[in-house]
């Protein structure tokens, strides 16, 4: 019996073996995970564009572009020197890294490009494009509006690229401060826009939220707490524009002249539509998808007038 049963094993192992190094030598080929939630495909534009081990990662996985079909979101953002601005870039950019279909304008309020904001738009693994304008300086006082000019040159730079297009290309423009906090949620919902859509925004106004008020499906009134008397009652994270519609009023532009702080989203919205034509968004403007966080201003009082360590660190 014993002698059976150890003729029937010795005649197996060989078999056995076989079939383990097979297995092993299938595994060891098998494909790598998928690089991220964003799985591929960069939308051209000047500068972005990842480092070589991301183009690598790109190749090693098969292509899968499901997004290619979706409407671009174009998302405009001024942004200015100051100690924070590159902590603020990089939260926002590792927010919008996860948006499919998104391509930023960066706007420098700047005379030139900056090293810093450079650099970082070619790191960021983004399609990016960068543009900069200066503010003048009789504009750069407290209590005038803050990024006309920079958001107007994202709209001359997105009306420019598109006027010789052939065919209408579907997209959706929004105006992202570098100093807010956006849901991934808040792109989803932005990105069927048909015209001009809205929603709530969240830590605004000296209120906890405010929002469009809607009632049968259409705004009719604004939840606020400031200057409710204002057209449109919304800050500028709370809207987003059909590229259709920023490309048939090809003059609709911030303006300076005249411009109250606070009315600059309600005079450029009248340029290019009305309350009743707003579609809103985020279950009907009851859910809080952006933030209008503001950053603390830091505390250098321990930084040496002159340069004072062996190193130059970008901060
Ligand atoms: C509020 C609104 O949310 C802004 O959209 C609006 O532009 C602003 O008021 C205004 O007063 O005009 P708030 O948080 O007070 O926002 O403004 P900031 O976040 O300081 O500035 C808005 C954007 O403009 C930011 O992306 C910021 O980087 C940029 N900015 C600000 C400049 O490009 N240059 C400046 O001198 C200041
Ligand atoms: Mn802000």
């Amino acid at each position: 019996m014993k002698a059976l049963l150890l003729s029937r094993f010795l005649l197996l192992l060989p078999w056995v073996l076989v079939v383990v190094i097979v297995l092993d030598i299938d595994s060891s080929r098998a494909p790598p995970p998928a690089p991220g939630p964003r799985g591929g495909g960069s939308g051209g534009g000047s500068g972005g564009g990842g480092g070589g081990s991301r183009a690598a990662a790109e190749r090693a996985s098969p292509p899968r572009r499901p997004e290619a079909a979706l409407p671009t979101i174009y998302a405009i953002t001024p942004t200015y020197s100051r100690p924070v601005q590159k902590a603020e870039l990089t939260r926002l950019a590792n927010t919008l890294l996860h948006v499919p279909n998104l391509h930023w304008i960066l706007v420098e309020d700047a005379a030139t490009r900056s090293e810093l904001v450079s650099r970082f738009v070619a790191g960021a693994g983004l399609p990016c494009t960068h543009l900069h304008v200066p503010t003048p300086r009789r504009y750069k006082r407290p209590g005038l509006p803050r990024a006309t000019e920079q958001r107007n040159a994202g709209l001359a730079w997105l009306r420019q690229r598109h006027q010789h297009l052939p065919a209408p290309q579907p997209g959706v423009l929004f105006f992202a401060d570098d100093d807010n906090t956006y849901s991934l949620e808040l792109f989803h919902e932005m990105r069927t826009t048909r015209k001009v859509s809205v929603w709530p925004v969240g830590l605004v106004g000296g209120r906890r939220y405010e929002r469009p008020v809607v009632e049968n499906g259409k705004v009719v009134g604004w939840y606020t707490g400031w200057r409710a008397d204002r057209p449109f009652a919304i800050d500028m994270a709370g809207f987003a524009v059909s590229l259709q519609v920023i490309l048939s009023h090809p003059k609709a532009v911030f303006k300076r002249r005249g411009s109250q702080p606070g009315m600059q989203e309600s005079d450029f919205l009248k340029q290019i539509t009305t309350v009743e034509e707003l579609e809103p968004k985020a279950n009907n403007c009851t859910k809080v998808l952006v933030w209008h966080t503001r950053t603390e201003k830091v505390n250098l009082a321990n930084e040496p007038k002159y340069h004072l360590d062996t190193v130059n660190i970008e901060v």
